[in-house]
Parts: C-alpha cells; sequence; structure tokens
C-alpha cells in the first residue's frame, strides 16, 4: 500500500449505518428486490435532471443512478464516480443516504455538481464531494477496500467528437446540428480517444481503482454502441473484454430501454440497410470485484 505522504486521503465515511444483516447485499426489502429482477429498465426525468445540453451534453436521469445505488449499497457506504459530468450521482446518493465522491476534468461540471446539491438534513448523515481532477488520480484518494459502488457513465471514446450530422437532427430546429457535442478538446480526455487507446485508458484507470473496491462490490458502467461510418462500434465489447483482462467479473448485462425519452424517429437507412437507432437503448454493464 502506498505511503500517506504519496497519498491525497479524503476523509470521508464509508462503513454501513444501517442495521442489514451482513451478508447482504444491499438495503431491499423482499418486495423491493423483486421489481428489480428484470434485465430492461426504463426511467423519466424529473424536474431537478439536466436537460440543457449547453450546461452539460450527456447526463443520465437521478431515477437511474438511484437504481444502482440502491441495489448494490447500504445506507452510509461509498460510492464513486469517476466521469461525473454534472453530479446526478452525487444528486442520487444524497437522496439515499449514501457517502459519495465524484471526479472530473471539468470545473464548470464540479461547479454545477456543487449547486445541485443541497444543504443536509437532521436524516440525512453522508457525505457528497465532487473534485476537480482526472480520472487517472482517484486511487490517491481513498484507502484500499473502502469503496462499495464505483459507477458512472463514462465518455465514448472519439465518437461524440465530430460534428452531428444525424438525419434525425437534419430535420428538426435543433440546436446541437453541426456542432461537436464534445466535453472538452482536454487531452486527458478520453473523449478525445480513438476506441483502441480509449479502451487502454479506461483499462488503466479501473484497473487503479480495483484495490479500492471492496470484494464482491460492484462496478458498473453506462455506454452505448454506436454508429460510425455504417460500421457498428461495440463499445461495450471492448470495455467487457478489457475490463475482464483487469481482474473484473461481468456479473449482469441489464439494458436500459430509452424509447420513452427519443422525441423523433428519422428514417435510417430505408429500404436498402437495416440500421437501429443507437439511442433507443445503452448498456449497464454490472461487474464486480470477484470475493477473497
Ligand atoms: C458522459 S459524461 C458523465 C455525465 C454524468 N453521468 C451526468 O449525469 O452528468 C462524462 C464526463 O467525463 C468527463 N471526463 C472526460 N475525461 C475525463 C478524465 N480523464 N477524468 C475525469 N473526468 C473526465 C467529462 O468532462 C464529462 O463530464
Amino acid at each position: 500500500m502506498k505511503t500517506l505522504e504519496t497519498k491525497n486521503l479524503l476523509n470521508i465515511d464509508f462503513k454501513r449505518t444501517c442495521n442489514c444483516k451482513p451478508t447482504n447485499i444491499n438495503c431491499m426489502s423482499a418486495k423491493e428486490w423483486l421489481k428489480s429482477q428484470l434485465g430492461v429498465w426504463k426511467f423519466n426525468y424529473e424536474k431537478r435532471d439536466i436537460r440543457d445540453k449547453q450546461a452539460h451534453p450527456a447526463t443520465f436521469p437521478i431515477s437511474l443512478a438511484r437504481k444502482i445505488i440502491d441495489l448494490f449499497t447500504h445506507e452510509g457506504e461509498l460510492v464513486v464516480d469517476p466521469f461525473v459530468g454534472s453530479g446526478t450521482t452525487l444528486v442520487a446518493a444524497q437522496d439515499s443516504n449514501r457517502n459519495a465522491v465524484g471526479f472530473d476534468l471539468q470545473e464548470k461540471y464540479i461547479e454545477l455538481s456543487k449547486s445541485r446539491l443541497t444543504n443536509g438534513n437532521f436524516f440525512n448523515t453522508s457525505t457528497q464531494i465532487a473534485i476537480q481532477d482526472e480520472a487517472r488520480n482517484i486511487n490517491q484518494y481513498f484507502e484500499e477496500e473502502t469503496i462499495s459502488l464505483i459507477w458512472t457513465s463514462p465518455p465514448y471514446a472519439n465518437l461524440l467528437n465530430r460534428e452531428r450530422k444525424n438525419k434525425s437532427r437534419r430535420f428538426r430546429n435543433n440546436e446541437q446540428l453541426g456542432k461537436v457535442e464534445q466535453y472538452s478538446q482536454d487531452e486527458r480526455d478520453l473523449g478525445t480517444l480513438a476506441l483502441d487507446s480509449y479502451t487502454q485508458a479506461m483499462g488503466n484507470i479501473y484497473e487503479s481503482l480495483l484495490p479500492l473496491l471492496k470484494h464482491k462490490g460492484h462496478c458498473v458502467i453506462n455506454v452505448p454502441d454506436m454508429w460510425w461510418e455504417n460500421q457498428r462500434i461495440t463499445i461495450h465489447v471492448s470495455l467487457i473484454e478489457e475490463l475482464r483482462k483487469r481482474g473484473y467479473e461481468l456479473r449482469n448485462i441489464i439494458i436500459w430501454d430509452r424509447t420513452n425519452l427519443v422525441n423523433q424517429i428519422g428514417i435510417f437507412g430505408w429500404p436498402s440497410n437495416y440500421i437501429t437507432m443507437g439511442v433507443t437503448f445503452e448498456y449497464l454493464l454490472d461487474f464486480w470485484r470477484p470475493p477473497k
């Protein structure tokens, strides 16, 4: 283990504050558990969600983050989001009384994350922190085996790093058309990398996070696949293969059905080329750190 001098350790609680049995994976009742067993999930955005693409181009709903946190942690435990963006994970952690730390390269996203957190109340004893730092440095902030859940929606290789030309957007009065929907052109931004180097970089980051995760602690990654020059770019396959090489075990693949969030459908490929709309679903890749 590294010594204190080289670490920038955070003083944040990570132990359960509930009375659940030690072997229980979460605080859910049998009835709540039953509802979570379907492999296809659907969510709606609520008022507190950030939908403004100028504020942040790619946010997931608070209710999605909440479900992942409820499934894989107990009250009082510690959640880490390596690419926290607008801070949705922190909001869900605050709602569910979990300690959480989120990292992002961009100061503006860290400020946005902080602004979404309310001042604590009597029933909420947990802490949520947004830190401007890069995911490659996260292992300096935590002791080994203290994190119960690593949960994030990472940047998606350099696939966002191009002009928006989607046919579905061409016919709409859409402010995003022709824009590069990227978080930044910072060279540390994983969104600037091509798929191979991206996969490698994600592998390096997740390998450095593995010792911090408790054994049987979950690590969930939300990614879509993409179409690029009429080729299917299977980001989820690259990440599964890479994380397996780095010591994670794949437990579940859950489909986030986004059909209720898609506004208009263009005719892609008709009548010669069958192409499903990438935005209609995303993957939730659920790994864990294997038991000791
Ligand atoms: C898909 S967004 C996350 C959005 C988040 N789920 C939400 O609901 O707001 C990915 C984020 O990763 C950040 N990012 C890119 N490269 C990074 C790196 N090397 N370290 C930390 N953050 C990074 C980007 O700035 C961006 O905000």
